[in-house]
């Protein structure tokens, strides 16, 4: 006969495996997510998926489309400690700014993280806590309408000089011929983190540097900036219409799309739904580097942008919301972000992926955009990037609307800037 004892421990035993396999208690998350193009159907699809395997139920709450709106919206559920709100896909330049607000995912990535852009891990890790893993990266590019290109035998842009000129041209001869809504140029001038995005590509693209060196030194006020938001300012009304003011990404790939536009600055998400099915410039849409500047400091510039995954510190489901961060930054979903949505991986390695490949023939161009894309000065500004950016696209929609001319705007900016800084970042 069995001792006391050892019933006890046969008993306490069979009552460990069977909470062993018993599934662990179903939980429902919620998860904050963007709505550009088909980020949330993405968004929706991936979570249902993680949701069947795991038996959780997971809410996608969809965020309003402006970046600085969207911020605004964290900040303030983050800064009230709410616990609403499991999981939050954030902007590439907030690990800085809402970092403090988020578990260190490094414990659960198990070192996939490796397979990332280094740069993308360094920017989501915070005083070296891997505050956010990668979903997708993104860097400003050029779209064309390659149809009225060989029509009027213009070459693709490669100076903001060239596409002012050939957007002027094609934009008169085809009103000429009857197509009264036609632009030259779209792109994002409403006063948002867009704004800024665009800002950031003039000016470096002319050799102006970069808002902020990677010193800290404050270098935006110069002449070659100046000259950036006045060519910018004389476009409006002239080859981008004057709702452009009140542009996002959305609107500006709306009238693209809808075959009103010569040319579009945009994310490259947008190439895949310009050129999908029921779209009317369905395979007549060509991406390119963004022009350069004339002077001898000119480059081709993108900025560089991105969405990563963050769990924050006050979900009361923390563990299983980082199970789903990692599964949403697997190898396996950020595939399908790129081949279902056209969202440019963060992985490279996927970038030589055959099923990448066949639905983005365009990714292989966009490898050396990113490589040598140009990054907003949130590393440097931390927690006070919002106040530099807001000061900066504020700055720019003065020069845009006509109130200020950009030699005037800059030095303002840079006395606020210097104001922001207080003697050192
Ligand atoms: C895109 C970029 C992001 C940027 C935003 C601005 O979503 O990925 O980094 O801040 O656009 O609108």
């Amino acid at each position: 006969m069995a001792s006391p004892m050892s019933l006890l421990a046969a008993l306490g035993l069979a009552a460990t495996a069977l909470l062993a396999a018993a599934p662990a208690r179903a939980e429902t998350l919620s998860i904050a997510c963007g709505s550009i193009g088909k980020e949330l159907q993405l968004c929706q699809s991936l979570t249902a998926d993680w949701g069947h395997r795991t038996g959780n139920t997971v809410n996608v709450v969809a965020m309003p489309p402006s970046d600085s709106d969207r911020l605004a919206l964290y900040q303030q559920i983050l800064g009230a400690g709410s616990a609403t709100i499991d999981l939050f896909e954030i902007d590439t330049i907030w690990p800085g700014l809402l970092g403090s607000n988020f578990i260190d995912l490094k414990p659960y990535a198990h070192g996939a993280e490796a397979d990332d852009f280094p740069s993308t891990i360094a920017n989501d890790t915070q005083g070296g806590r891997l505050v956010a893993l990668p979903l997708f990266v993104d860097a400003g590019l050029l779209y064309y309408r390659r149809d009225l290109l060989e029509k009027y035998h213009a070459p693709v842009p490669q100076s903001w000089d060239d596409l002012t000129a050939t957007a002027k041209r094609i934009e008169a001869a085809e009103r000429a011929a009857g197509h009264a809504g036609l632009w030259g140029y779209v792109f994002q001038a409403k006063a948002y983190e867009g704004l800024t995005c665009n800002v950031v590509e003039w000016v470096a693209s002319r050799g102006g540097g970069a808002v902020i060196d990677p010193h800290g030194a404050i270098t935006v006020d110069n002449p070659a900036a100046a000259t950036a938001l006045d060519d910018a300012a004389s476009w409006i009304r002239t080859i981008a219409p004057e709702g452009v003011l009140n542009y996002t990404e959305e609107e500006s790939r709306g009238v693209f799309q809808s075959g009103n536009a010569v040319f579009m600055r945009n994310w490259p998400y947008a190439l895949a739904l310009a050129n999908s099915p029921g779209s009317p410039v369905r395979g007549q849409v060509g991406v390119a580097p963004l022009p350069q500047g004339t002077g001898a400091d000119a480059r081709h510039a993108a900025t560089l942008g991105g969405w990563q995954i963050a769990v924050s510190k006050y979900s009361h489901h923390q563990q299983i919301a980082a199970d789903l961060a990692v599964f949403l930054a697997s190898r396996a979903a950020v595939k399908r972000w790129a081949v279902e949505g056209g969202y440019t991986p963060p992985i490279p390695a996927l970038y030589d992926d055959p099923d990448v490949k066949r639905a983005n023939p365009n990714f292989a161009l966009l490898l050396p955009i990113f490589r040598d894309a140009v990054p907003r000065p949130s590393a440097i500004a931390g927690t006070r990037y919002d106040a530099v950016s807001s000061a900066l696209w504020n700055a720019a929609y003065r020069v845009l609307t006509g109130d200020a001319h950009g030699a005037e705007a800059l030095a303002g900016l840079d006395r606020q800037l210097h104001r922001i800084e207080r003697g050192g970042w």
